[in-house]
């Protein structure tokens, strides 16, 4: 089912290419003479956008009117510089009847559905390194080799640009749906850049035919501008111990989510991680008026970063592009912590009482990643004593019953030491340099409130008197473990930001 449509789809790539390139390729052969008549630097042209897919198309065409949508946009190439060539006319192929009375039948593309590149961030990561992140087209992916070629132009005249082929990762597992996520690593044989010029970083996005064996496409994008202060910046950030123990990077918020359960969420993660940590929350729709409030004095304090990543909806992929979201914040603090950690809102990391998070993290030192068991929690059984007043008491407070039911697989969450991690993944990361490791249990796990977030009603459904219960065949005992930190969280709460969120609501 899922193949077959995957099929079709490819299939309407192929179809949607050949006549709109030929026209395309026309105007471009135009251009290029005009280019070389008026003496007009080719280097400039390069920096086109990549318009719709699998089809390359000079800026003139009508139908590049849909690329004002990638960021590195038409202005880039000036329109005052290239005057607009007329549009060529319009030539289908037609079906035609061959000698030996054959109908050989023509095939007219038109458009193109997915593009071949969507940048979103590109950073260094080393003196010789750079990591590309974006969404590419699935179908051109599963069914073809696109390949990229990694450019490093130095902005002195003096030095030479140098070339090196990029290493394609695809951490989304297959989950992609109109695209995939793409980190391209750019690794080059010697350093590039300096204190001095600055430089950039060009991404040549070639098709190989995927989409239309007839055409070998090339993009060319620059994924990164560099100047000499970048460079400087990145090398005494690069050089000193990371600014925070631990970063939080959240994937992509989505939904009606409810203020007050992200509120208690925060005050519990800013205590438990402390001074040294830092929470980078991406908002793909989900953080209306009443969540920003609840940021708001912590963003205030410096421990939130909100990022506004709602422009990515516009392009189909898995859970609005969370795997292109932790990429991106992956690489985007690598440098900046010790340790970064990948979960959710409505799961809380705990440690026993004996230890604290930095002494768990400083046993596993050895490993670049470890994951996280979870202990998934009833997000509707509460305690008969809460009756009448479990609205005034806090989420993870009133819902004390855990999951008990043995034999399921259950997700993990993970951290990793960020310098050592090529790319990532939601539930962990595939692409490290060193260990790995699963053996956590009674050192660390998460409390999953699942459904609780994206809530806006009172979750206490059903009142318990007993410390056992089964319902709808799970199994549920009850666990005060988080219950009884309630009051310290609270505490904090009131103690780092004042009285300012104690009327927030569901
Ligand atoms: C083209 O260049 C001129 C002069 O350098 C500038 O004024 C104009 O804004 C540019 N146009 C675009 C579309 O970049
Ligand atoms: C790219 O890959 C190389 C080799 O695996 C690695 O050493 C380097 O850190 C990676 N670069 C980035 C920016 O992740
Ligand atoms: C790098 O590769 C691109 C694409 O193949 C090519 O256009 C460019 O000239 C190459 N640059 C160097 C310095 O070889
Ligand atoms: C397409 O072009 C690139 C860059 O010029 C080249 O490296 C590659 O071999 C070509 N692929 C095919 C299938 O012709
Ligand atoms: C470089 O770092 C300095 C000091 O932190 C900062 O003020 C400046 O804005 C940074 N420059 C760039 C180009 O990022
Ligand atoms: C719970 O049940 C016990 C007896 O089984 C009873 O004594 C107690 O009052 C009940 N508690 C509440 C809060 O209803």
């Amino acid at each position: 089912m899922t193949k077959e449509k995957e099929r079709k789809m490819f299939v309407g790539v192929v179809w949607n290419c050949a006549a709109e390139l030929k026209l395309l390729l026309t105007a471009i052969l135009f251009i290029f003479s005009l280019i070389t008549i008026l003496q007009f630097m080719p280097s400039r042209f390069s920096y086109t956008p990549s318009n719709l897919g699998t089809c390359v198309s000079a800026p003139s065409i009508p139908i590049t009117a849909a690329v004002d949508s990638v960021s590195f946009s038409v202005s880039a190439v000036n329109a005052t510089a290239i005057p607009p060539p007329p549009p060529p006319p319009p030539s289908l192929d037609k079906d035609e009847v061959l000698e030996n009375g054959v109908i050989k039948r023509a095939f007219n593309p038109f458009g193109s559905a997915a593009y071949n590149f969507i940048l979103m961030s590109a950073y260094r990561g080393g003196f010789d390194t750079f990591a590309v992140m974006g969404l590419a087209s699935k179908p051109l992916h599963v069914y073809g080799k696109p390949s990229y070629q990694c450019e490093w132009v130095p902005n002195d005249n003096q030095q030479k640009p140098i070339n090196v082929t990029g290493t394609k990762i695809l951490p989304d597992w297959g989950y992609g749906r109109v695209y995939t996520v793409l980190v391209v690593n750019c690794t080059f044989p010697v350093s590039v850049g300096d204190g001095r010029n600055g430089g950039k970083l060009l991404i040549h996005a070639t098709t190989n035919g995927g989409g239309d064996t007839k055409f070998n496409i090339t993009d060319t994008f620059v994924a990164l501008t560099e100047s000499d202060q970048d460079f400087v910046n990145f090398t005494s950030t690069f050089n000193k111990p990371p600014k925070y123990d631990f970063l939080y990077c959240g994937s992509s918020l989505y939904g009606n989510l409810s203020p007050q359960r992200v509120r208690e969420w925060l005050a519990f993660h800013v205590r438990l991680f402390g001074e040294k940590s830092h929470f980078v929350i991406h908002d793909a729709g989900g953080v209306h008026e009443g969540v920003m409030a609840v940021l708001k004095p912590w963003m205030e304090k410096g421990y939130v970063t909100l990022q506004d990543i709602r422009d990515q909806e516009r392009f189909d992929g898995y859970y609005h592009n969370q795997f292109l979201i932790v990429n991106d914040c992956l690489h985007k603090y690598r440098f900046q912590t010790k340790w970064m950690f990948f979960f959710d809102v409505d799961e809380f990391i705990f440690v026993p009482k004996k230890s604290t998070i930095k002494s768990v993290v400083n046993s596993l030192s050895d490993y670049t990643q470890f994951t996280i068991e979870q202990m998934p929690m009833s997000n509707k059984l509460c305690l008969e004593e809460d009756r009448g007043k479990s609205y005034r008491k806090w989420g993870f407070e009133k819902l004390v019953y855990k999951d008990v039911k043995r034999g399921i697989r259950r997700d993990r969450k993970y951290a990793v030491q960020p310098r050592s991690v090529i790319a990532t993944g939601v539930h962990m990361s595939q692409n490290t340099v060193g260990k790995t490791t699963h053996k956590t249990e009674g050192r660390i796990k998460y409390f999953h409130y699942h459904g609780t977030i994206a809530e806006r009603r009172e979750p206490c459904r059903q009142l318990v008197n007993d410390t056992k219960i089964i319902v709808d065949r799970t199994p549920y005992e009850v666990d005060t473990t988080m219950r009884d930190i309630a009051g310290t969280v609270k505490r904090f709460e009131l103690k780092m930001i004042g009285p300012t969120l104690q009327r927030t609501r569901q």
